[in-house]
């Protein structure tokens, strides 16, 4: 039995004997899943300075402590109820929001909270190894509460599961700890999360980029018509910001350094690998990989699904107040196309173009973060600059992967592909490089690897050299 208690919450799971019931069955399955393809290492011998969220008012959500992580209080919780909240999007528009599924909107909506509650534990597996050859105490931390947060964002979606669809959401639930990231028989659902994170370069950018897509995600479905999901998902945003946090400052951190390093060589060389450091190029390397498959997130560029959630008010669009029309029956969206070996306009319904209308605003977003990364070059001096690849690169989905396209959007040839690629995405020999600096944990307070920088400041005003892992005695 397990008590409300334990499961921190603001659902009154206390007067809901179903749902205790429901998830009672699962959450010792989840901690297996947890001890199994949670951080590897660390667990039952350390603990870890987290936050964890016990409220969901500003007092509640940030209460932070040392804890075990197998013990970590992986709570339920929704934003606050808006009062008379209308569907503001879609064919809707204007009715009353949902407090329970409409029959006819019970499988997509059930696919839109699987799709998403999957990415959750899927990152969690990606990550699993980094402990071991972790920077600095403080970014071992920070990496176990992206993780812990991951795990309670699963929670959440199969909270949604358990109370409103029944027998098919509890099989969801239990599916949701059977598949595994990479994994050929059982993988994750979307590709990006079955690729391998092995390194620390990889993990910043991870959080950065594929993070941030989880945040255009879940504002999309903030929007939505039925209420529970939109109240749901407006709490995990509040978590969302430290994972993006962690990804942009972790690389800020470690331009700062190649700079010092380049600054110190004073021009006699600028391989800062012969110093064990990261090269600008290889960062940029890494950027564009990571970039490329988060937008892949996305969905296809002319989609019908994407039309048809619209329409029925499942899923709209990031801050859909902002928008004049929230119908969007007759207006265009101009779309580049590939015809006959060139790029093309050509306008398609706006309905069909919501995943580009998206990647739009994603792609707006990371901008704004790669301006803080140049200006940690430009206050060093350096000329350098680091840059999103266009659109159209490396794309693994969607109208842009049937050619290969360069860095700039220029469609190429798959020779000229085959020739060029590893300028633009890291080879075999830029990975072998990045993992040889990282072949253990840096576990001493306040020390860093030699190839990043100290963060500005430590966790809730603790200083950087706070003992965030401890060793259990
Ligand atoms: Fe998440
Ligand atoms: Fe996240």
């Amino acid at each position: 039995m397990i008590s409300s208690e334990k499961i921190p919450n603001n659902v009154n799971l206390k007067s809901d004997r179903r749902l205790q019931r429901a998830l009672e069955r699962w959450q010792p399955r989840f901690v297996d899943w947890w001890k199994e393809m949670g951080p590897a290492g660390f667990q039952d011998t350390h603990r870890v300075y987290l936050r964890t969220a016990i409220g969901a008012d500003s007092k509640g959500w940030a209460h932070f402590d040392y804890v075990r992580m197998p013990e970590y209080r992986w709570g339920i919780f929704l934003a606050e109820p808006e009062k008379d909240r209308t569907i503001g999007f879609g064919d809707f528009e204007g009715d009353e929001v949902w407090q329970e599924v409409p029959g006819e909107f019970r499988n997509p909506l059930r696919r839109l909270i699987v799709t998403q509650g999957d990415t959750e534990p899927a990152s969690v597996e990606q990550q699993r190894l980094l402990g071991s050859s972790c920077p600095s105490m403080y970014d071992l931390r920070n990496l176990f509460q992206v993780n812990v947060e991951e795990g309670r964002h699963l929670w959440a979606m199969v909270y949604l599961l358990h109370s409103y669809f029944g027998r098919d959401g509890r099989d969801e639930g239990d599916a949701l700890l059977e598949r595994r990231s990479g994994n050929e028989d059982k993988p994750r659902i979307l590709t990006t999360f079955n690729e391998p994170v092995t390194n620390w370069l990889d993990f910043y950018m991870f959080t950065m980029f594929t993070d941030r897509d989880g945040k255009y995600q879940l504002l999309a479905l903030a929007e939505s018509a039925f209420d529970p999901l939109s109240r749901t998902t407006r709490f995990m945003l509040t978590e969302e910001a430290h994972h993006m946090f962690v990804g942009e400052t972790g690389i800020a951190r470690i331009v700062s350094r190649t700079c010092e390093m380049l600054k110190e060589m004073d021009g006699v060389s600028e391989d800062v690998r012969s110093k064990g450091g990261i090269d600008l190029p290889t960062i940029q390397k890494y950027l564009n990989r990571w970039f490329s498959l988060s937008l892949d997130l996305f969905g296809g560029e002319v989609s019908s699904n994407a039309a048809n959630y619209f329409a029925n008010g499942l899923k709209g669009r990031v801050k859909e107040e902002k928008y004049d029309d929230h119908k969007e029956t007759d207006s265009v969206y101009s779309m580049e196309q590939v015809r006959d070996g060139r790029v093309v306009s050509e306008e398609v319904p706006m309905r069909n173009a919501l995943n580009e209308v998206h990647r739009d605003a994603y792609i707006g977003d990371c901008e704004k973060g790669l301006a803080r990364w140049n200006r940690v070059l430009e206050k060093h001096g350096f000329s350098d600059r680091l840059y999103l690849p266009h659109r159209r690169f490396n794309r693994q989905t969607g109208l842009y992967a049937e050619h290969p396209f360069d860095p700039w959007g220029k469609l190429l040839t798959d020779d000229d592909w085959k020739a060029r690629s590893d300028e633009w995405l890291p080879s075999e020999s830029d990975r072998k490089y990045i993992n040889s600096l990282q072949v253990e944990a840096v576990f001493e307070p306040g020390r860093m690897a030699n190839w990043i920088g100290p963060p500005r400041r430590g966790i809730n005003g603790r200083p950087i050299d706070f003992e965030y892992v401890r060793v259990e005695e």
